[in-house]
């Protein structure tokens, strides 16, 4: 897949290492929205920093275990999606996702989530896509409702992030409830 249409400005795309300078200016701009729930927020903010990170997805990918794609909206980098765990032989993965503050509330997530959990479900016969975010990160939780995941429950204080630790939810979709009828999309988008 070189690039996905997700609504008629928005695609998805291949995030590769080349574009290290142009993911470090997005993540850069988009920053004091994304440190709050971001543990790599600050490292990729700085092209080597940026490169690093997106070298260990290509990595990664080359072994078949994970990836990580962009959004864009017309030229310009939006956010994006990941797999940021991926187990093929127990059949778990986990999908992390982000946005530039702009790029919110137009449910490019949700429908770039979608075309991620169908690719791990119907392209590499995962069992279960798991999403994970802070008790307070009330917008993902709602991707993850809206994606039909249940929430499992809670790690207590398992995420230190800026001094604090934070309490993660664990929420997951199996294979055999995908997709759902309830799913959160509108089509009209
Ligand atoms: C988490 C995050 C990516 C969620 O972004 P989001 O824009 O709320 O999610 P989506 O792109 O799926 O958009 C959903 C919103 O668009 C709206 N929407 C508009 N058209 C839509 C459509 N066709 N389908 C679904 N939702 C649509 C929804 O109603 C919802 O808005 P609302 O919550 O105000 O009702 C974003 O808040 C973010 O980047 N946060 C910082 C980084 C972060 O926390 N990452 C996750 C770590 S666990």
């Amino acid at each position: 897949m070189l690039s996905r249409s997700l609504t008629d400005d928005a695609e998805l795309r291949a995030l590769e290492p080349w574009r290290a300078p142009e993911f470090a200016a997005h993540v850069a701009a988009a920053q004091e929205h994304l440190l709050r729930w971001l543990p790599w927020g600050a490292s990729a903010a700085e092209v080597d920093g940026a490169e690093k990170l997106l070298q260990r997805y290509a990595d990664a990918q080359a072994r078949g275990e994970g990836r990580i794609l962009g959004i864009w909206v017309g030229d310009k980098l939006v956010g994006g999606v990941l797999f940021r765990v991926w187990d093929q032989a127990m059949g778990n993965c986990e999908l992390g996702v982000w946005l530039a503050p702009e790029a919110v509330g137009r449910g490019l997530i949700t429908r770039a989530s979608t075309e991620m959990i169908d690719w791990a479900f119907r392209v590499r016969g995962m069992h279960r896509v798991e999403w994970r975010c802070a008790t307070g990160n009330t917008r993902s939780s709602a991707v993850a409702r809206r994606l039909g995941m249940t929430k499992e429950g809670v790690l207590r204080e398992a995420a230190p992030l800026h001094g604090v630790r934070h309490d993660i939810e664990v929420w997951a979709v199996l294979a055999s409830e995908w997709p759902r009828s309830g799913l959160g999309i509108r089509p009209e988008a």
